[in-house]
């Protein structure tokens, strides 16, 4: 360091010499030939414009001047802000860029520390990940998926609006970035024991090793692992129709459109067969099924119409919701709103409708008519896309049946304020596979993990705390001396302190921050809480705009962030792909 400094002190009088030179060459530059020493006094740095503007030449410069010039430097001000602003966010982009790609040496794991185990690799095992402090535990985490899914832009996946792997982040790429290093085991958790605490692991890929199921014992277990959908043992309805829950069902669904489309269109086919092959089915009018209707049309308008005009007048949308209405979370302006543009964008919208059977070319269905009485109808169908909401998973089912305290859950695994497996010792639930009061969403599970998070790294806080402690209090025995004994009780008393103020851990508690849906032809609904449970709802093309900013916003990574937004630019440049995978 110093010898940098040397050197630089060495090469100042070089470039004191340059600058010399510089203001010798622009003194000689400005010497005065035919422009009057009044004009150098005044406008020194026009002289290259009074070669040809006489009147620069002027000690009174013109009246307007000073305003033009105020008004330059308020617009070379505003220049600067912008331009500023865009180097350090491009700044700040390729800094997140690099911290991305360049993650620093890990602690290698402590087997010595107590094992947390985490199922599932969504929103709740996701953020309870990013907040912990893994140097605390050994963390190992399980789970089928090797990657988080960005669920709420997923029904833009099912029309090509967003590529799959653009709301796709490693899982990988999430663990690495923690201090010290997490053990991922991709695998579905088939059992869990809570009384020898041993899970049981199989490897359900497509390629297996010679171990393909295994065990794991844990101290601590968080179950993550979302919820599976229901079908409410509807006859026909797991065979038939197709579900939207992870990425897979999204390709399913972009590959059957195009199938229906082109089976549609082959030679000779009869005219009803058209018709049903063209008519896309959604159950369930919740925000999965009217988001997943909006797309769907969107394509239909903006691409399949223009590709293959000669479906125009047979491709048809239906909604069916049992209740009165749809998307029943939502206040009633945002569903009045709602269902008068499915209308105006001609999606059949069927209330009332209570889907009871299915097969391989037709819906039955009940429709409660205005005067109470029930009608049997049947729909044929080409596409059909069931969204009427979750059921717990086996895994959960399982471990249900085996704690006499969870005998009446039936939505999930029941837990206390502080998240505890009812029945249990140090297993938690969080997100979807937990029953609470509040809705299943990611907004939920998000909170859900980092109260965790906040949790395990208190515990880990409180029982170092309690080994100082206990370390002291052996100390202050150990020892004759009055004035030791004195200062060891008052650094244990300042301990126990803190220790009483980590103990004091609050229960989980919700903010709800609203809802917000994308309903189609660029329009979006917002429910949306602030401050003390104010509610302000708002629709339209510029929520549409505030919907994809707060997504984007809340994509995983930087590399999610970009991938969504060129997604977007390239559907309005080119259009969607209407190609079958
Ligand atoms: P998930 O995110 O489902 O994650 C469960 C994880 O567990 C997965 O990684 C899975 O692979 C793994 N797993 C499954 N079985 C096992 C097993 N046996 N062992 C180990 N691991 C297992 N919510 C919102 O708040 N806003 C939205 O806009 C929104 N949009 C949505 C759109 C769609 C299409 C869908 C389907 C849901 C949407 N949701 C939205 C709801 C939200 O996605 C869920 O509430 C959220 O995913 C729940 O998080 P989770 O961690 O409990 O479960
Ligand atoms: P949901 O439970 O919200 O809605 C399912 C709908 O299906 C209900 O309205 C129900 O009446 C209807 N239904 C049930 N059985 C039926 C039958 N046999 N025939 C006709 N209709 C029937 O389910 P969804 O939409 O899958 O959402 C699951 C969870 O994910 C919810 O908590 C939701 O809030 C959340 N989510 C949130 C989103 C957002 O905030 N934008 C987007 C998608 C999901």
């Amino acid at each position: 360091m110093a010898s940098v400094l040397r050197s630089a002190r060495a090469r100042a009088p070089a470039h004191a010499v340059t600058l010399a030179k510089v203001a010798r060459w622009s003194a000689a530059s400005r010497q005065p030939g035919p422009v009057s020493s009044s004009l150098r006094l005044v406008a020194p740095s026009r002289s290259y414009a009074t070669e040809t503007e006489p009147v620069a030449a002027s000690p009174i410069p013109p009246k307007d001047a000073p305003k033009k010039s105020r008004l330059a430097q308020v617009g070379k001000f505003f220049w600067r802000l912008t331009y500023g602003s865009a180097l350090i966010g491009l700044g700040y982009l390729a800094y997140g860029i690099y911290e991305d790609r360049h993650p620093v040496d890990q602690k290698p794991p402590d087997p010595s520390k107590k094992t947390l185990v985490v199922l599932g690799s969504g929103w709740g095992s996701v953020s309870l990940l990013k907040k912990i402090d893994t140097e605390n535990y050994n963390v190992v985490v399980v789970s089928p998926r090797n990657f988080f899914l960005f669920t709420p832009l997923l029904p833009s996946c099912t029309t090509g609006t967003i590529e799959h792997r653009s709301i796709m982040e490693p899982l990988r790429n999430i663990l690495r970035h923690k201090t010290a290093s997490v053990t991922f085991y991709e695998a579905e958790c088939t059992k869990v024991d809570p009384v020898n605490r041993v899970l049981t692991l199989r490897d359900n890929s497509e390629i297996k090793g010679d171990i393909a199921e295994t065990s794991l014992p844990f101290d601590y277990l968080v179950i993550g692992v979302g919820a599976q959908n229901t079908t409410f043992g509807i006859p026909g309805v797991q065979e038939n129709a197709c579900f939207l829950k992870e990425i897979a069902d999204a390709q399913k669904i972009r590959t059957r459109i195009m199938d229906c489309i082109e089976t549609a269109t082959f030679k000779d086919q009869t005219d009803e067969e058209r018709k049903r092959l063209l008519h896309m089915v959604v159950v369930g009018g919740g925000p999965t099924g009217v988001e997943f209707a909006g797309e769907l049309q969107d394509f239909f308008e903006e691409d399949l119409r223009k590709w293959v005009p000669e479906i125009a007048d047979d491709f048809h949308v239906s909604l069916v919701e049992a209740l009165p209405n749809v998307l029943p979370m939502f206040s009633k302006q945002l569903i009045n709103y709602t269902e008068k543009t499915f209308k105006d964008e001609k999606i059949n919208i069927h209330t009332k409708t209570m889907v009871k059977k299915v097969d391989e070319k037709t819906i039955f269905a009940e429709v409660t008519k205005p005067d109470g009485t029930k009608d049997m109808i049947e729909m044929p169908y080409g596409l059909l896309v069931w969204a009427t909401g979750n059921a717990p998973r086996p895994v959960v089912r399982d471990l249900m049946s085996k704690i006499p305290d969870q005998a009446k859950a039936r939505r999930g695994l029941e837990v206390n304020d502080y998240l505890v497996v009812n029945g249990t010792e140090g297993i938690w639930a969080l997100g979807d596979c937990a029953a609470t009061k509040y809705a299943p969403t990611a907004q939920v599970a998000t909170q859900q993990g980092q109260y965790l998070a906040r949790l395990f790294n208190t515990m880990a806080k409180t029982q170092a705390l309690e080994e100082d402690i206990a370390h002291l209090e052996e100390l202050g025995h150990a020892t004759a001396s009055p004035d030791d004994k004195k200062a060891i009780a008052t650094e244990i008393e300042a301990k126990a302190k803190t220790l009483r103020r980590s103990k004091r851990l609050m229960p989980f508690q919700y903010t709800h921050q609203g809802s917000l849906a994308y309903i189609g032809s660029d329009k979006a609904i917002a429910d949306l809480t602030f401050g003390d449970g104010n509610n302000l709802t708002s629709s339209g093309q510029m929520t549409y705009l505030f919907w994809r900013s707060a997504y984007v916003s809340m994509c995983f990574s930087t590399r999610n962030k970009m991938l969504v937004i060129m997604d977007w630019l390239k559907v309005k440049m080119f259009g969607r792909d209407v190609s079958r995978e």
